[in-house]
């Protein structure tokens, strides 16, 4: 009997130890979107190091996405997961200035980033670009964070449902996803991101519920929905019993910022 339940407490341990990130109880992303030299990359990883507490990991899952200059010098500790912030669908070819998932996986990229407002906005992607990147990161086993949100005036005038049922029911490959549970939806309201005006605790809640149920419709079940816009570790005490996890950028530039923020979501 005694016997038994060191190998269940050790199984335990092991599980949580090699769990997917994304599966944990929480999950919590840097974007560091086009920041960090490959020294600051260092400096970084050197202060974040000292921070880390396992417990913590066992419960909360972390991915950093850096720019894709800084991947191969981001060297992280175990239970810290690579993530990338963009790539193209196509796996090579003659697609100038694009990186592929099949480039991506050298480096052990497990999550990427897509249809961030950023690239939205800047590089005019739309949805059905998203949707061949969602497809082409689940066929590459890379699990795709999928980057939702409206902007201020389409909450003003009532559109919020209606765009965010619209980048997903277009965003995503439905058949594919329906046989596995690899995606993470990122709500990221476009006026909160980099404001320092995040979304109100209801705004979330009211937000994730919707969310759920459209992809409750479409047959999609077991997927993890963050939020992100102008997180900082008080913003994550206050929303961790109401929220998955988060998408962080400013505040994830700076380890002990992000490390406080991570261990709000405990
Ligand atoms: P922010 O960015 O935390 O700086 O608001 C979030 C994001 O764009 O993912």
């Amino acid at each position: 009997m005694h016997l038994f339940f060191s190998f269940a407490i050790c199984s335990k341990v092991f599980y949580l130890s090699v769990m997917e990130a994304h599966k944990k109880d929480k999950f919590v992303v840097a974007n560091w979107k086009m920041n960090k030299t490959l020294k600051e990359t260092k400096e970084f990883m050197d202060k974040f190091k000292k921070l880390i507490r396992r417990d913590v990991l066992r419960r909360v899952g972390v991915a950093i996405a850096p720019p894709f200059t800084c991947l191969h010098a981001l060297k992280l500790p175990k239970g810290i997961s690579l993530a990338a912030q963009d790539m193209f669908w196509e796996e090579k070819g003659a697609f100038t200035g694009e990186i592929s998932p099949v480039q991506l996986l050298e480096f052990k990229v497990e999550y990427v980033i897509l249809g961030h407002s950023e690239r939205r906005r800047y590089m005019k992607e739309d949805d059905e670009m998203v949707s061949k990147k969602v497809s082409s990161a689940i066929e590459n086993s890379i699990v795709p964070i999928m980057c939702i949100g409206e902007t201020l005036e389409e909450r003003r005038s009532g559109r919020m449902k209606a765009v965010l049922e619209r980048q997903i029911v277009q965003g995503l490959p439905v058949e594919m996803l329906r046989e596995k549970d690899s995606l993470v939806i990122a709500y990221e309201p476009v006026w909160a991101i980099g404001t320092g005006i995040p979304a109100t605790p209801d705004d979330i809640v009211d937000a994730h519920g919707f969310v759920e149920g459209v992809l409750d419709s479409m047959g999609i079940t077991g997927v993890k929905i963050i939020y992100g816009g102008s997180v900082d570790p008080k913003v994550a005490r206050e929303i961790s019993p109401i929220c998955s996890g988060s998408l962080v950028g400013g505040a994830s530039l700076r380890p002990e910022l992000f490390w406080e923020i991570i261990e709000g979501f405990l």
